[in-house]
């Protein structure tokens, strides 16, 4: 069983790189082999809409940084994208990475790669955690392309690097999802 997270978020020990933790822990104390990846600290270039994935069975014609994480996601039993809400939507360098995903699209990634399990959590500076709603279930709705997707686990009212911390019920709930992405 592995799990692999993948962070959004500029900001090393920012609240997003610790909930993708958090939920990595959880996964590795039910057993899973875990790894995490920060998209800024990557070569991710942005789709080309090439369009060469759709001829060559899902193969992305970019040679980046991209290539290693496609290998981690299709090695996976289960993946999590963790992203800092940037104005009213996930982070740039979450979104680039979702929209290299369009090589698994619609070229028969489940039955080559099976279905993966999926969390999305996103850290925000609004406390309200259903501010964005409309558009986090629309993320979830999209990912469901690639696997079972879990509710979006939502961290309002966090600014400062590491505020998360504070906020138990989110910890607790990030931990719990990681075991459940395993059991
Ligand atoms: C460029 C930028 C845009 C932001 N836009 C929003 C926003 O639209 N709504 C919001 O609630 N918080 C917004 N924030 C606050 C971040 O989402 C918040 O600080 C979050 O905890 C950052 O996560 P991190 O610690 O993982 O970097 C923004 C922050 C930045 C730097």
């Amino acid at each position: 069983m592995k799990v692999v997270g993948f962070v959004g978020s500029p900001r090393e020990g920012g609240n997003t790189e610790i909930l993708v933790e958090e939920m990595l822990k959880g996964a590795s104390e039910s057993g899973a082999e875990t790894k995490i990846f920060n998209l800024n600290a990557l070569k991710i270039t942005p789709c080309q809409a090439c369009e060469r994935c759709k001829i060559n069975g899902g193969e992305c014609a970019t040679d980046d940084d991209m290539q290693t994480l496609y290998k981690e996601i299709k090695e996976s039993d289960a993946f999590i994208l963790g992203a800092p809400i940037y104005m009213w939507q996930m982070s740039a360098q979450a979104k680039i990475f979702t929209d290299r995903l369009y090589a698994f699209f619609m070229t028969g990634f489940e039955e080559k790669y099976g279905k993966k399990d999926i969390a999305l959590t996103f850290a925000q500076g609004n406390p309200d955690e259903n501010a964005f709603t409309d558009y986090l279930n629309s993320v979830k709705d999209m990912y469901g392309l690639f696997g079972n997707v879990r509710d979006p686990l939502v961290a309002g009212g966090t600014h400062e690097p590491g505020e998360i911390k504070g906020n138990e019920t989110v910890m607790r709930r990030a931990r719990e999802i990681g075991k459940d992405l395993v059991n």
